[in-house]
């Protein structure tokens, strides 16, 4: 069985569902940038070792980058986690990482890379939204896309009222990719990703829907 490291910055509700998913993992630890994050909380409380590396205690993301890896790698992970983890990471640490550093990102990339992906894809008229688990590589919010979701945009959706539609399925998409890596089921050829024995269906998601 392989190990599992999530990293988090705040409230921590994708590490949740990953916490809750019983993913065949040998170990699983969770690690914040945050010491305040809410997240660590419900983390100590399920018993799951945590870990602190504050950014605010290092002069520049070069040493917090390093220290970081350094945490991380005490633990010997298969595959490394950010969910919801708000720090840019440097090309070296997502070198020393590759292919093994996973991100949820709340938009379909490519995209939406960046914040406030919700308020931009409301101003930009979309009709569907969704969100996307990929390989991380030094560009951000970029990298080999393992699965993504896509839910309706509808007239009447502040931010919030989508953000919250998109998170649901993001609780969805992130426990079944991690599932696929730490079964092996994942092969990157050519920056693109192949899923061992995942049933395509072949359905168009309309928003807003056809007549009938
Ligand atoms: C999620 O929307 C995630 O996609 C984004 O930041 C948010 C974190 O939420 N990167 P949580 O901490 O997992 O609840």
């Amino acid at each position: 069985m392989k190990s599992l490291v999530i990293l988090i910055s705040g409230r921590g509700s994708n590490m949740q569902t990953l916490l809750d998913a019983k993913l065949p993992a040998k170990t699983i630890t969770v690690i914040s940038n945050n010491p305040a994050a809410t997240g660590l909380e419900i983390a100590r409380s399920r018993h799951i070792q945590t870990h602190v590396v504050d950014h605010r205690a290092y002069p520049d993301r070069e040493t917090f980058d390093a220290a970081l890896a350094e945490k991380i790698d005490a633990c010997q992970p298969d595959l490394v986690a950010l969910a919801g983890f708000m720090r840019i990471l440097g090309d070296s640490f997502a070198s020393h990482y590759q292919n093994r550093l996973i991100n949820i990102h709340p938009s379909l990339l490519p995209a939406f890379s960046g914040l406030n992906t919700h308020t931009r894809a409301l101003k930009e008229g979309v009709k569907i939204h969704g969100c996307t688990v990929h390989f991380v590589t030094s560009q951000l919010d970029h990298g080999p896309i393992i699965i993504q979701a896509a839910v309706p945009v509808l007239p009447e959706d502040t931010p919030e009222a989508l953000a919250a539609r998109v998170l649901q399925q993001e609780h969805r998409i992130y426990p079944q990719a991690v599932r696929w890596f730490l079964e092996d089921r994942l092969t990157l050829t050519n920056s693109c990703v192949e899923i061992r024995a995942a049933a395509i269906e072949n359905h168009a998601l309309y928003s807003p829907p056809l007549d009938q």
